[in-house]
């Protein structure tokens, strides 16, 4: 499959865990159109771990929970795919899932075509109770060589938290995108630490396979899962700020059916979107600076030749002092040239800059400035 953009779409663990059902995953489908997920780029539906049932068929196969999913996986492929979306599932390289469930150690092949049976597109492939003699790569090579072989297009998305340094070789093993993390909960202490420990790690991450910090905890308010406290509508847009300069795949968590306006707003946000699908894919310079640990900043080549530039305050005081010297991505006052620069949030023109960007108002806590910046002729 040529991935060529961060994949965009919504899985069911962070608000659900194990309570999935048919009617929720319609719902969702359902969701993901009339609240214009759709029409901003999101794609898949993901059904995580726990849809199957404890045990295998008497041929082996994997088969839906029946109560959970009573028409089995097919039935609800159909109706995902009825509404121009496409269908995600989960499986794992271990004997058994992280939550217990059948995992497709030496049935590989077998649960491949069990899945492109089913018109499964996308598969999320975890790391529990995998064999600890076998090198995880050759795993995921097995399980993308599995799903190869039935002849369907399905994304790989590997999921072994970027253990055994997954990122030298998550492409070479058919890899769409791999996880580079460990669990995230629905706090900002969290996100800091996925951020500070993944941002210098991009270089690899681009078409056909993209580095992945996990799934977005915007809009969940302290609930479901992998609640840990919840965060506010500030620090829920500077996570997905966070992800956008880093092109990180956008998979939703929250219970979108019914999430609040402010949530509506901020996942269909086309500025900060238009940043993580750039068909370019370049990794933001994270520029040096005074306070590296308190405002980082970065700047990130965009294909239509402007740059976007996130400024992000991730201390606990609102701050005057985060910005972007233009010394410390590599320009002179004296080359002649400014930057224009707009707020992607209002869309407003801030300015005209030669030596330093300056956000233009004060960055609270925990807040960010995401900025549109067009190199011009000075004066
Ligand atoms: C692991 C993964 C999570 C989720 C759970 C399901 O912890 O990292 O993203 O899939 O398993 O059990």
């Amino acid at each position: 499959m040529t991935v060529k953009t961060p994949p965009m779409g919504w899985n069911s663990w962070n608000t659900f865990g194990e309570n999935i059902n048919e009617q929720l995953i319609m719902e969702i489908a359902d969701a993901m159109v009339s609240t214009g997920l759709k029409d901003a780029g999101y794609e898949y539906v993901v059904i995580d771990d726990c849809w199957s049932a404890k045990s295998r068929d008497e041929n082996g196969d994997l088969v839906a929970d029946p109560v959970k999913f009573p028409h089995g996986l097919k039935y609800l492929a159909d109706y995902i795919h009825a509404r121009g979306l496409k269908f995600g599932i989960y499986g794992c390289c271990g004997p058994r899932t992280c939550a217990g469930y059948p995992g497709s150690l030496d049935h590989e092949l077998q649960d491949a075509l069990f899945f492109a049976r089913n018109e499964i597109d996308f598969l999320k492939y975890d790391w529990c109770t995998y064999p600890r003699a076998v090198p995880g790569w050759t795993l995921y090579n097995r399980i993308r060589m599995a799903l190869n072989a039935t002849g369907r297009d399905i994304l790989l998305s590997i999921c072994n938290w970027g253990e055994q340094d997954t990122l030298s070789w998550a492409r070479s093993v058919g890899a769409d995108m791999y996880r580079s993390t460990y669990d995230i909960s629905d706090s900002f202490d969290i996100v800091r630490i996925l951020f500070n420990e993944q941002k210098n790690n991009m270089c690899l991450s681009g078409p056909s396979c993209f580095n992945d910090m996990d799934m977005l905890i915007c809009g969940m308010y302290g609930k479901g899962n992998v609640a840990n406290g919840g965060c506010n509508d500030i620090e829920y847009r500077t996570h997905f700020a966070m992800w956008c300069m880093l092109s990180q795949p956008l998979m939703i968590g929250c219970d979108i059916r019914s999430m609040t306006e402010e949530t509506r707003k901020l996942l269909t946000d086309a500025a900060l979107i238009a940043i993580d699908q750039d068909a370019e894919v370049r990794p933001p310079i994270i520029a040096a600076n005074n306070y590296p640990d308190r405002y980082p900043t970065m700047f990130k080549h965009l294909s239509d030749g402007s740059y976007a530039i996130g400024i992000f305050n991730i201390s606990n005081e609102d701050t005057d002092v985060g910005a972007l010297w233009l010394a410390d991505i590599g320009l002179s006052p004296r080359d002649g040239y400014a930057f224009r620069v707009y707020d992607t949030e209002s869309g407003e023109l801030i300015g005209e800059f030669d030596d330093m960007i300056k956000p233009g108002a004060t960055i609270p806590a925990h807040g960010c400035k995401v900025l549109r910046a067009y190199l011009v002729k000075k004066g």
